[in-house]
């Protein structure tokens, strides 16, 4: 289904969605709130869909929030800024945070305020190294919200979040890799590449156990170890029983077989 604010395609498995308002830098309008949470929805229910890609047309990832559609012309209209927030933090914070696949964000460019929050709740990252990534909410006047100052905080050193939150000066690429914002980074032309590399490595595994995965991960951040070892072993005791067991194929795989070493790579679980 055509989206205004969106561009999507699925090849081989993988679905990439572009944000699509290349003369706005992509910011973040209500409408692409409502766009998101509503593809999302269709990422999750494709079952051809392996790895979902995010990524943006033109020169920039994602300018944030739009700064006039969504704050300045919303302000006097509370119900239309709730449901656009209510959108936002919805397809954000649930649908793609807790989207049961892997999820890589190919930072292409200008990356800022807003933007850094999904950035964060994707699972991996790969940024160009040239791509320009900034909390400049202080520039604003305003301060980086809605979970942006948790989310980056989690991630980066405090030194480092604090650079970022209270100087608004921006890093580049290469420096969102050192700092473990991204998983990477790569020259511009590259990019693509580099994402394909990940996703095609996601694509071999057991796509049931990545679900669990991820899930038992998120879940953890907020456990103590006493309970996280509960929700650990229930959801691996779950998994046992809805997962038919294919761990058996890689043990006969490893041990009797000997097709696979499971120290460097997947066991055939389709088999
Ligand atoms: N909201 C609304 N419009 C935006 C945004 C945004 N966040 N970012 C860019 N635009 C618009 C510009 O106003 C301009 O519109 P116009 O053509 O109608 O004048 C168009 O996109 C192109 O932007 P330029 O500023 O002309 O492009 P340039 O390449 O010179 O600069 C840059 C790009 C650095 C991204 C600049 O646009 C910028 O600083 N944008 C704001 C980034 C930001 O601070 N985002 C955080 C917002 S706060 C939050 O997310 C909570």
């Amino acid at each position: 289904m055509p989206y205004e604010t969106l561009l999507i395609e699925s090849k081989d498995q993988i679905t990439t969605i572009t944000l699509n308002r290349p003369k706005s830098k992509n910011a973040m309008n209500p409408q692409m709130h409502f766009d998101m949470c509503e593809a999302l929805v269709g990422v999750e229910r494709d079952e051809d869909c392996r790895v979902l890609v995010i990524t943006g047309a033109g020169d920039s990832f994602c300018a944030g929030m739009d700064v006039k559609e969504y704050f300045y012309d919303t302000e006097e209209k509370p119900a239309e800024r709730a449901a656009a927030r209510k959108a936002a933090f919805e397809w954000m914070f649930k649908r793609l945070r807790l989207l049961p696949k892997p999820t890589i964000a190919a930072v292409n460019g200008w990356c800022f305020g807003g933007a850094l929050a999904w950035l964060a709740v994707c699972d991996f990252a790969v940024a160009s190294e040239t791509a320009t990534i900034g909390l400049s909410e202080v520039n604003w006047g305003i301060i980086p919200a809605g979970g942006v100052t948790k989310l980056v905080s989690a991630m980066l050193a405090p030194r480092d979040a604090l650079y970022m939150i209270m100087t608004g000066r921006p890093i580049n690429g290469k420096q969102a890799a050192e700092m473990r914002l991204v998983n990477s980074a790569v020259p511009p032309e590259k990019l693509a590449e580099a994402v394909l590399d990940i996703a095609e490595e996601l694509k071999k595994k057991n796509p049931t156990v990545l679900a669990y995965c991820k899930e038992v991960f998120r879940v953890d951040q907020n456990l103590t170890l006493e309970d996280a070892i509960a929700w650990e072993t229930a959801k691996w005791t779950e998994l046992d029983a809805i997962g038919k067991k294919t761990w058996h194929k890689g043990v006969k795989q490893f041990k009797q077989e000997r097709t696979f070493r499971p120290g460097l790579e997947t066991y055939e679980w389709k088999k």
